[in-house]
């Protein structure tokens, strides 16, 4: 079957197997920052947007994103960048397996959230793992930067 997103901005279109899931599906369009961990919906290394909201797209059969809007990190460069700096002065910086997700949830969880407090950032961030730095300095750096993104909004 023909699927049809648009893809970082740009219209996809592939051929795909009822079975084939939307991570096979983005790797295949060349977006190899989307990393798969388990494929059992257990590590959130997968995460994506669809259509703005965070999805693990090692659960998302291809066919489903027909028609919809997909981001991956490669669409967010610029405000990765700008969270990755917070996250290297935290010393919270993570490998490029687990980060392209763990960034995708944060940038979501940022639009999603208004000043969210220390419990709602945990909760949301719940479902990426791992995190060989620690909880604590991605928590530290997630502040700061959305306490920074809200100064730069004034
Ligand atoms: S690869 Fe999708 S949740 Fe682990
Ligand atoms: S798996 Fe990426 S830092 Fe632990």
């Amino acid at each position: 079957m023909t699927v049809t997103i648009t893809l970082n901005g740009i219209r996809r279109t592939g051929e795909v197997q009822p079975d084939t899931s939307l991570y096979t599906f983005l790797r295949q369009q060349g977006c190899l920052s989307v990393k798969c961990g388990c494929e059992t919906s257990n590590c959130g290394l997968c995460t994506v947007h669809l259509d703005g909201r965070p999805v693990l797209s090692c659960s998302v059969p291809a066919f489903r994103a027909d028609g919809h809007e997909v981001t991956t990190l490669e669409g967010v460069q610029k405000e990765a960048e700008e969270f990755g700096a917070f996250l290297a002065d935290e010393g919270g910086e993570q490998c490029g397996f687990c980060s392209p997700g763990f960034i995708l949830s944060v940038l979501a969880m940022a639009r999603e959230l208004e000043n969210p407090t220390d419990d709602q950032i945990k909760e949301y961030l719940a479902g990426n793992l791992c995190r060989c730095t620690g909880y604590q300095s991605q928590l530290r750096a997630i502040k700061k930067w959305l306490a920074a993104r809200k100064e730069g909004d004034k």
